[in-house]
């Protein structure tokens, strides 16, 4: 049975940190608010230059680095992400040509902040199909640039940043102790496209749009949809929280990660939380705390991971890896 091993992992942040403190002369709030309220305490926010391609190229070379290959190896490049550099080409394409790619494909997946659970599914699937041998899955995210920077209900929220990771399509045994992707649980439901959306686009307004969020409501819907899709891979390989390393969840807000957690059993101690650091990075959160957290060593060759994820849609979606 093929299974999709990662061999490498990469992250790439902005030059300009941006602590809470500063945002208080922009709009009405507070270091005090922000941290207790979604336990953020900075974010990166991207300059001139640094483009969702930009970053999410060097994420890409430095996963590259780590698995000892060269663009040259890869024959798929997925990116995830909402704030693409251009309507189109993909920021994919735009990444391939970065790196110097004229082989392979690419393409992007837009399921905003589940988007790296659904790029890393897509890309198994291909794998696993024959399509491509190694596949580079980028999440790369400029969130700061369709932020309403008067809106302080939203602008404290967000980041900008790019993680990413390398597969390659393995022989294994079909079991769980197999290393590679073990499943994937993706769902969505658009009945909730008013929750959480941009305001614009080239076939509506014509124009780029800012983020709009009714944030309770999205809070209301997190823990549920969340611990629903975990169930779910869970149970589709015969695992349980015990079994597991370390859950590496989507980075939004501290009290809906801990919510999930709790509701599954999951210990704090085998969470990553990387939110306090970053922001909520939509789709380049996971891969920027699996890079965090494998560079500290807590995340180990052979560990059970499970990467989880909710967002605008909504979307949601799980991915269970023996790392
Ligand atoms: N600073 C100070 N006060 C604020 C701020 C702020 N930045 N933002 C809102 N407030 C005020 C509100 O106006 C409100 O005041 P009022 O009581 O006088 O009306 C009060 O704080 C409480 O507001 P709530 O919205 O009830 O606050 P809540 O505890 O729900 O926290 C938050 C808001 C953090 C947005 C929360 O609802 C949340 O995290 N929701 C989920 C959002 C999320 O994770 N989105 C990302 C999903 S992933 C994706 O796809 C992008």
């Amino acid at each position: 049975m093929i299974r999709s091993v990662v061999l490498g992992y990469g992250a790439a942040l902005p030059k300009r940190v941006v602590p809470n403190k500063e945002l208080e002369s922009l709009v009405e709030t507070s270091d005090d608010w922000i941290v207790q309220r979604t336990g953020i305490r900075q974010r990166y926010i991207a300059g001139d230059g640094e483009t969702s391609a930009s970053l999410g190229e060097q994420a890409a070379r430095a996963a590259l680095d780590r698995a000892g290959l060269t663009p040259a190896d890869i024959d798929l490049v997925i990116v995830a992400t909402s704030t693409p550099d251009n309507t189109f080409p993909a920021t994919a394409v735009n990444i391939q040509n970065r790196l110097g790619m004229t082989h392979g494909y690419a393409f992007d997946v837009q399921a905003v902040c589940t988007g790296f659970v659904y790029a890393v599914a897509t890309a198994d699937a291909h794998l696993r199909a024959g399509l491509a041998r190694r596949a580079i899955v980028i999440g790369a995210e400029t969130f700061s640039r369709i932020l309403d920077w008067t809106d302080r209900t939203t602008c404290v929220l967000f980041g900008d940043g790019a993680g990413a990771i390398v597969l390659e399509a393995q022989e294994g045994e079909g079991t769980i102790a197999d290393r590679g992707v073990l499943t994937a649980h993706l769902r969505s439901d658009g009945s909730h496209k008013d929750k959480l959306y941009v305001d614009g686009g080239p076939s509506s307004t014509g124009t780029v749009g800012h983020l709009r969020m009714e944030g309770r409501e999205v809070f209301k819907h997190a823990v549920g949809m969340i611990t629903d899709v975990i169930e779910a891979a869970f149970e589709s390989t015969g695992t349980t929280a015990e079994d597991l390393d370390w859950l590496v969840p989507h980075q939004a807000n501290r009290r809906i990660i801990d919510g999930s957690a709790k509701k599954l059993g999951i210990p704090p101690e085998k969470v990553v939380v990387t939110v306090d650091l970053h922001g909520n990075t939509s789709a380049a959160s996971i891969p920027l705390a699996l890079s965090v957290a494998a560079d500290d060593g807590r995340i180990q060759k052979g560990d059970l991971v499970m990467l989880e994820a909710m967002g605008g849609g909504f979307t949601w979606g799980a991915l269970l890896i023996r790392w």
